[in-house]
């Protein structure tokens, strides 16, 4: 059963910038989706998808999350550009920069999950779960960086 705490600001912030910034790297997976461009289309096409669907589930998760130790949650486009840890992608990328924008952007997820994972004042469920997250995140950085051209 839940015990039931008096939700802490701060770590209504920290847990807000988690869910914000997933569903920012849905919006750039899904901008890359549709336009990305070349000989590997299909493959890249079919990869950010994959991207998209991984941050609306944890984002969702982590929502619920939020939500189940009494913290409100936000979800309007203006919260997501104040919360971001990354900048949104550069317009008419080809699709060797959206790969390293990608890359760059999953990296930065994990290195900010990283910190959280890192703060006592994060109760262990959420840090169980933020770990989840860290793993699936480095997944998805395996998958880009794996399917960027050998020069
Ligand atoms: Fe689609």
């Amino acid at each position: 059963m839940l015990l039931k705490q008096p939700a802490k600001v701060s770590n209504t912030a920290k847990l807000q910038a988690v869910v914000s910034n997933l569903e920012l790297l849905y919006i750039k997976a899904k901008d890359f989706h549709w336009n990305t461009k070349g000989v590997y289309f299909r493959q890249h096409h079919k990869m950010y998808d994959e991207i998209q669907e991984v941050a609306l589930d944890w984002a969702d998760t982590f929502a619920e999350r939020m939500r189940s130790l009494d913290m409100p949650v936000v979800a309007t486009a203006k919260q997501y550009i104040n919360d971001a840890w990354y900048p949104e992608a550069e317009r008419a990328m080809v699709a060797e920069e959206m790969l390293k924008d990608m890359k760059l952007t999953l990296t930065c997820i994990s290195k900010n999950v990283q910190e959280l994972i890192a703060d006592v004042g994060i109760d262990a469920v959420t840090q169980n779960k933020l770990q989840d997250l860290c793993a699936d995140i480095d997944k998805q950085y395996y998958f880009v960086n794996s399917s960027m051209e050998v020069k």
